[in-house]
């Protein structure tokens, strides 16, 4: 196996920062340090020219006219969903859905799954999840009486997979998961759930929103029934994602928007629907964004994941051992398996305080409940500030963090 030297020898990173106009700004004088990355990331500009290409040459609708632009618009949306099927291994291109984002991926399985869940079943989340992968299962066991079980999660912020064990059984309809924890940045031994789902012939949706900006999943090898993204976490544009969905469970489930584009025959007696991936796909949809979904991940995979998990661990590494020197600080989140995000607080002093003082410092976090109130609870906490690493992010931001974190606490004790 290569070492971290080898798989960084032609990385770097002040090079990489060159795609990033925004990277150049000053917020409230000071030059910006963005470490708000779990919540959106940034745009090179071999994405923003995609996006000015598409408004500036040929926007259209797609799959509609027979005109030079609809077909350009078209073949451009259709090229970007294979790009998307190769970089996530789906087995046919037509297993991936376009849709507004991760959100709209998990209500449209959820909202599927009212026609095939029976008041017996049970379904499992974990305590791990964002809201979004809480709240739509929680109208589905509303609308259908399946029981909604949870995976307990630890002190060290990783899930209790012996209970697992324990809540997974014949009643299991559905486990949903996310791959990583966007509050604590853990990632989730996904590859254990799927297997153990399946052997009691249960499903299982990942939420790879938080995964899929650092860690390339292969779908088929996961053999995992569905997996929601969101182009925006992954210097795409926001307002798109994707649902992978295998092509049986994709069958199964009724559409979920009626409109144009999911139609074989409409009268006004009887419709009949369009094959997949149609069926999923009403109304006009975010064209560009689909198309810029498309050059982002090229953008990504011609740095290299490897690269992009190497570089972000180190600045992992680096950013734990320096908030850990400032006397008070507790990082929630310490699993062995993380992707470069770290929650904290300290002492006693409001998320909230810290961050404001942050960003007068030109510093971006977030604070708050990160939409994963039940973790908050657990810990017993109103919230954490958040920094959260891209590939583009420095040592030097990090220093610049550490600083501008003993300055609030000065300022706040
Ligand atoms: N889910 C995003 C976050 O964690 C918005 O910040």
């Amino acid at each position: 196996m290569a070492t971290a030297s080898e798989v960084l020898s032609s990385f770097d990173v002040e090079v990489i920062r060159r795609d990033f106009p925004i990277l150049e700004r000053k917020v409230n004088g000071y030059p910006l340090v963005y470490l708000d990355n779990a919540a959106t990331s940034q745009t090179p500009q071999q994405v923003i020219d995609v996006i000015v290409d598409y408004y500036s040459r040929y926007n259209a609708n797609i799959h509609r006219g027979v005109h030079a632009l609809s077909q350009e618009a078209t073949d451009a949306y259709e090229h970007a969903r294979q790009t998307i099927q190769e970089h996530f291994n789906a087995a046919n291109p037509y297993e991936i859905i376009f849709t507004s984002g991760t959100t709209h991926g998990i209500n449209l399985v959820a909202s599927g799954f009212a026609s095939l869940i029976q008041q017996d079943d049970e379904i499992i989340v974990s305590a791990l999840e964002h809201h979004s992968n809480i709240v739509p299962w929680q109208m589905l066991c509303e609308k259908t009486g399946a029981a909604l079980k949870v995976i307990p999660m630890t002190q060290s912020g990783e899930l209790d997979m012996q209970a697992f064990e324990k809540l997974v059984n014949q009643k299991t309809k559905l486990v949903f998961v996310n791959h990583v924890s966007n509050a604590l940045g853990t990632v989730n031994p996904i590859e254990e759930i799927i297997e153990k789902t399946h052997a009691v012939g249960g499903a299982v949706l990942i939420d790879g929103a938080q995964a899929a900006p650092h860690i390339k999943a292969d779908v088929q090898a996961l053999d995992v029934d569905f997996y929601v993204v969101s182009a925006h976490k992954m210097c795409g544009p926001t307002g798109v994602g994707v649902l992978y969905g295998k092509e049986e469970w994709l069958q199964k489930l009724p559409p979920y928007q009626g409109g144009g584009e999911m139609i074989d025959q409409v009268t006004f007696e009887k419709t009949t629907y369009a094959g997949l991936p149609h069926k999923f796909e009403a109304g006009t949809p975010n064209i560009c964004g689909g198309i810029a979904f498309g050059a982002a991940l090229d953008y990504l995979n011609t740095i290299g994941f490897e690269v992009i998990a190497t570089y972000e661990e180190e600045l992992l590494t680096y950013a734990t051992q320096k908030l850990l020197t400032i006397d008070g600080l507790r990082i929630y989140g310490e699993s062995k398996h993380k992707t470069a995000v770290i929650s904290f607080n300290v002492g006693g002093i409001h998320p909230y305080d810290i961050g404001t003082i942050l960003d007068k410092l030109g510093i971006a976090v977030r604070t708050g409940h990160h939409c994963a109130q039940p973790i908050m609870d657990f810990f017993c906490i109103p919230g954490t500030v958040r920094a959260s690493f891209a590939f583009y992010n420095t040592k030097g931001e990090i220093d610049a963090l550490v600083k501008a974190v003993q300055k609030a606490v000065q300022m706040l004790s």
